[in-house]
């Protein structure tokens, strides 16, 4: 494991394998949960972060941590899609951390994709997020168009909750979950730019050698609303986690 400080304010992780990759970003929730139990965490899905909540389960079932005061809010969930459909985010945070720790029922919120008109969800959401955040902890994974949470390119890096078109890149990636592109739903609720800056600290998350030019273009390009997580730049505590194919493009001395 490499540590490098890529620019005042990013610290960047460049792990070997998958176990480490694992082990690096659920310790980076053990430190913030042992110094704040009450911690509010902001939590992404998509297939990076799966090895991540199977280690945070397991060091739960350990008996090495307690998610028994933690509150947390995810990213994201299509518009459409109910609550219990296979694909729905609700399902996917069930799956890989929900069902394994002990993360209050109350205490865990996600947007609603079933809310109709769907502008209602993305309110309800921004009120209770303003109600009980800052978060803590906003943990991200990264779209290979740079996207974050579903902020597509041009996204505003003020926006808040808010509904958005997937973009067709996004469409095409996320269809290997659905039986047919088609079935992808073409929209969906998520947390603004402008909220994900908020939070105290962010840990991004990246694999493969697909997301390296995302990587490159967020870390060392241009600060720009057509790389959406170029916005981190601006923000003062991030904490990148990153495979080497990930990492591959970056300019490190
Ligand atoms: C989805 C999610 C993002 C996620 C991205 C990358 O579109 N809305 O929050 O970061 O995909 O997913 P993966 O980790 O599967 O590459």
């Amino acid at each position: 494991m490499q540590k490098v400080k890529v620019r005042s304010g990013i610290e960047l992780v460049i792990v070997e394998n998958e176990a480490e990759f694992a082990k690096a970003a659920a310790d980076k929730v053990s430190e913030l949960l042992k110094q704040k139990p009450n911690a509010i965490l902001g939590l992404p899905t998509g297939s990076t972060p799966e090895t991540m909540y199977a280690e945070l389960v397991s060091r739960y079932k350990a008996g090495l941590l307690d998610f028994s005061q933690v509150t947390t809010f995810n990213l994201d969930e299509y518009v459409g899609l109910s609550d219990t459909h296979p694909q729905s985010y609700h399902s996917f945070m069930k799956k890989h951390l929900f069902d394994g720790v002990n993360i209050p029922s109350e205490a865990r919120h996600l947007p609603s994709g079933e809310t109709k008109p769907a502008e209602e969800s993305a309110a309800a959401y921004e009120a209770l997020l303003t109600k009980l955040g800052p978060i803590d902890l906003m943990i991200l994974g990264i779209g290979t168009n740079g996207h974050i949470g579903f902020n597509e390119p041009g996204t505003p890096f003020d926006s808040r909750v808010h509904i958005t078109s997937l973009a067709p890149s996004t469409i095409q990636a996320n269809s290997r979950f659905f039986s047919d592109e088609s079935e992808v739903p073409r929209e969906a609720v998520t947390t603004g730019i402008g909220n994900i800056l908020e939070a105290r600290q962010i840990m991004l998350l990246a694999k493969g050698e697909s997301k390296a030019e995302a990587i490159a273009a967020t870390l060392q390009g241009e600060v720009t609303i057509e790389v959406p997580a170029s916005a981190l730049q601006q923000h003062n505590s991030v904490y990148v986690v990153v495979d080497k194919a990930a990492a591959s493009l970056l300019k490190l001395e």
